[in-house]
């Protein structure tokens, strides 16, 4: 028998994040709900990443709304959310308390399957979400951040794939943020965590490289259970290889493919009118839609170039781009080869910057780094270079312990603050990740209901 092949559709999260930078409110994506839950996918990717944030920040949306009306509407399909660890949603560590509440509350809200990863692979900074994900009952996705590295050996890939076992991930994700895994190096790395664990294995790129579908179909033939990808008029670039045309080569190759032509070709055609609106409005930038090999040369997530590219305009200083550049590994190595995804990316590329401008290297540093060298974010992939370390931290000591068990429980302390204010444990959660921006948006909520209400009585 045909050997099965299983997709994650992306278009409501990471095709969304990634060309349009999460902007598709609800409405735009709602009629095509039911339909995407007919297709078959093995699960619907559609919160968490930059979604939360986003929602609240400029889609004047209730994110816990938005997943309870993506749960209504899709009762066959296990919606998927990405987590960054101890980090949740945000940019650095949250206490134990809140990582777990807001855990139980994604499930409770109708999230089935929870991606879980962390910037540096620290398994530390999976354990609780993990432990959290097992415990309400959902599948837990353990997550490599796939990158390269001299320390970033199979070996060290699959002890990890094990530690996740271990800690109840019942899924292994590998997810290459950045687009630069290759055929070849997918079929290895696939087939040797195979070889070490019985669990199915989601191998998860971008197509800002143009390596997409052979990495794919290589990672098929090592025997990859599940892989993402987005609807065609949101594939491509800096997005996942389109859905149709994997499942179209696949069945070529003899596998099977549950998904239905006839949704998806409804998706196609829906998504293709959203998807013009966007280009004719500017939010889709052709730039992001195009193959850009850059990142196999540098090894930098195509997210990170156009960061450089924007910091270094507001400096009035483009003409540094390719010392910046060139500065980026070496920033990297200094570091102890963290993989490049968020928040380390950022940090990373803003270091470099700073050499450069600077013509002396670690003379400014932020914050972030310096937590970073304190060991705040967690265990680096390789020591961080002692004498830099050193630099930057003077006479302070690094952690040596997991960061979180030095901050106290934050729940509690909000949910009293915020008496009166917020409505719901899913208030409180908004407000301990995006403080500002929650705020803003109950007092928005809050007008909003009041002029409804006018409203009402106005027309009798
Ligand atoms: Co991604």
């Amino acid at each position: 028998m045909a050997r099965k092949v299983q997709f994650v559709e992306t278009v409501l999260r990471d095709a969304n994040q990634s060309l349009i930078a999460t902007r598709l409110p609800y409405d735009k994506f709602e009629p095509m709900l039911p339909v995407i839950d007919k297709a078959g996918y093995y699960a619907a990717e559609c919160w968490g990443g930059a979604t939360f944030d986003v929602c609240l920040r400029y889609l004047h949306e209730d994110p816990w709304e938005r997943l309870r009306k993506i749960r209504a509407a899709m009762p066959n399909t296990k919606l998927q959310m990405l987590l960054r660890g101890q980090n949740v949603l945000g940019y650095s560590h949250y206490p134990d308390d809140f990582v777990r509440l807001f855990v139980a509350k994604a499930v409770e809200n109708g999230i089935d399957v929870i991606r879980i990863f962390d910037a540096l692979n620290d398994v530390n900074n999976l354990k609780v979400a993990m432990e959290a994900t097992v415990e309400a009952g959902a599948i837990a996705s353990g997550t490599i951040s796939y990158t390269t590295s001299p320390v970033h050996t199979h070996a060290n890939y699959v002890k990890m794939v094990k530690e996740l076992k271990e800690m109840g991930a019942s899924t292994i994700c590998i997810k290459d943020m950045a687009g630069i895994m290759g055929p070849q190096e997918a079929y290895d790395l696939v087939s040797a965590i195979k070889d070490a664990v019985d669990l199915p294995i989601d191998l998860h790129t971008h197509s800002t490289t143009g390596l997409a579908f052979m990495t794919y179909l290589k990672a098929v033939e090592a025997g990859v259970d599940i892989i993402d990808t987005a609807i065609s008029p949101f594939s491509g670039g800096t997005s996942q290889p389109a859905t149709e045309t994997m499942a179209y080569a696949l069945r070529q190759l003899g596998y099977q493919v549950d998904l239905d032509d006839t949704a998806t070709k409804t998706m196609a055609d829906y998504f293709k009118g959203v998807r013009d609106g966007y280009i004719a409005d500017g939010t889709m930038m052709p730039k992001s839609m195009a193959t850009d090999t850059q990142c196999l040369t540098y090894q930098v997530p195509g997210g990170m170039l156009s960061n450089l590219l924007s910091q270094l305009k507001q400096m009035n200083a483009l003409d540094r781009f390719d010392e910046a550049l060139l500065e980026t590994p070496k920033v990297r190595k200094d570091l102890g080869y963290p993989p490049l995804v968020t928040p380390t990316s950022q940090m990373v590329g803003v270091q470099a910057v700073r050499n450069v401008l600077d013509g002396q290297r670690y003379k400014t540093v932020s914050k972030e780094i310096k937590a970073y060298c304190r060991g705040e974010y967690g265990r680096t992939p390789a020591p961080i270079d002692p004498e830099i370390q050193k630099q930057i931290l003077g006479d302070e000591q690094p952690l040596t312990g997991r960061y979180a068990d030095s901050l106290e429980p934050i729940v509690e302390p909000t949910r009293k603050k915020l008496e009166g204010i917020a409505r719901s444990d899913e208030d409180v959660l908004s407000y301990i990740a995006f403080p500002n921006l929650a705020e803003k948006f109950f007092d928005e909520r809050k007008q909003r209901e009041e002029n409804e209400v006018t409203y009402t009585i106005v027309e009798g």
